[in-house]
């Protein structure tokens, strides 16, 4: 029997009405299956498989490393857990930017092999043509503006963009090409919320926010920053809902320490 005839996940068509019924969407990044099945039974709307990947989970200080092939096996565990929620893929740095066939064949694999619905890519009109091709290809595009991690060195740091009114003209205009070419949502990373706010009403897709205020049509966060399981500082934007290390690192040093004593194991782990 075919088990995927049982999967009825959300879709674009979800995702488009949402905005237009006014229901914010609600989107968290995963990379395993254990945290897809939590988000899943959660009833999250989007799950990225994102690039940052990288830095939460392969302890990169960027996303620069990551390759195909992360991708895809990362986007293949998340798929095994997740019925529900529409499944959103990173197209990691270099994968998408030296040519559209390139583009469209490492795409397709995310959904072939990844079993995602979607592909997310960063940059603005330069890459119009690649979104054409792949929405024309049956790969819906979500889009990515403002603060663009893969291009950390061009931008000279993790920082707000959009800030002057030359800037802010640029990601208005890069959106509306992105939504020409025919991208179904747009991320807005770190941009000033009052630019979030109009690029929102003027476009009918989806803008999906982080770091980008409250006026988007829905909010993203990195899974492990927003459950507080690196234990180290998270940018200005992220709310910890939970301290997950210090609950982790206290969990383990009781188990440590009575390994260490021999209180554990007792009787009720124990056969007889
Ligand atoms: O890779 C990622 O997690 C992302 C989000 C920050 C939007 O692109």
């Amino acid at each position: 029997m075919n088990t995927q005839s049982k999967i009825t996940r959300k879709t674009i068509m979800d995702i488009r009405k949402m905005k237009e019924q006014g229901e914010k969407i609600s989107m968290l990044t995963a990379y395993d299956y254990p945290m897809a099945c939590i988000l899943d039974e959660c009833d999250i709307d989007i799950i990225l498989v994102g690039d940052s990947l990288g830095n939460v989970i392969l302890g990169y200080d960027s996303t620069l490393p990551v390759t195909m092939d992360d991708m895809v096996r990362h986007t293949q565990a998340v798929a095994r857990g997740v019925q529900k929620a529409m499944i959103v893929a990173d197209m990691p740095f270099m994968s998408y930017q030296t040519s559209v066939d390139a583009a469209l064949a490492n795409a397709g694999r995310l959904l072939k092999e990844g079993n995602a619905q979607a592909v997310k890519l960063e940059g603005g009109r330069e890459h119009a043509d690649i979104v054409y091709k792949m929405t024309y290809a049956g790969i819906p595009v979500m889009a990515h503006l403002g603060l663009t991690p893969q291009s950390v060195n061009q931008l000279g740091g993790y920082k707000v963009q959009g800030k002057n009114e030359d800037a802010a003209k640029n990601i208005m205009r890069d959106a509306k090409i992105l939504e020409e070419a025919g991208a179904f949502s747009l991320v807005l990373e770190c941009v000033p919320e009052a630019l979030a706010k109009e690029i929102t009403a003027t476009l009918s897709m989806p803008t999906i926010g982080i770091g980008a205020g409250v006026h988007c049509d829905g909010q993203v966060l990195v899974i492990n920053d927003m459950l507080g399981i690196s234990g180290r500082a998270v940018p200005k934007f992220v709310k910890k809902y939970a301290e997950l290390n210090q609950e982790m690192k206290k969990a383990v040093k009781s188990y440590i320490s009575e390994v260490k004593t021999g209180a554990f194991p007792d009787e009720r782990y124990s056969f007889k």
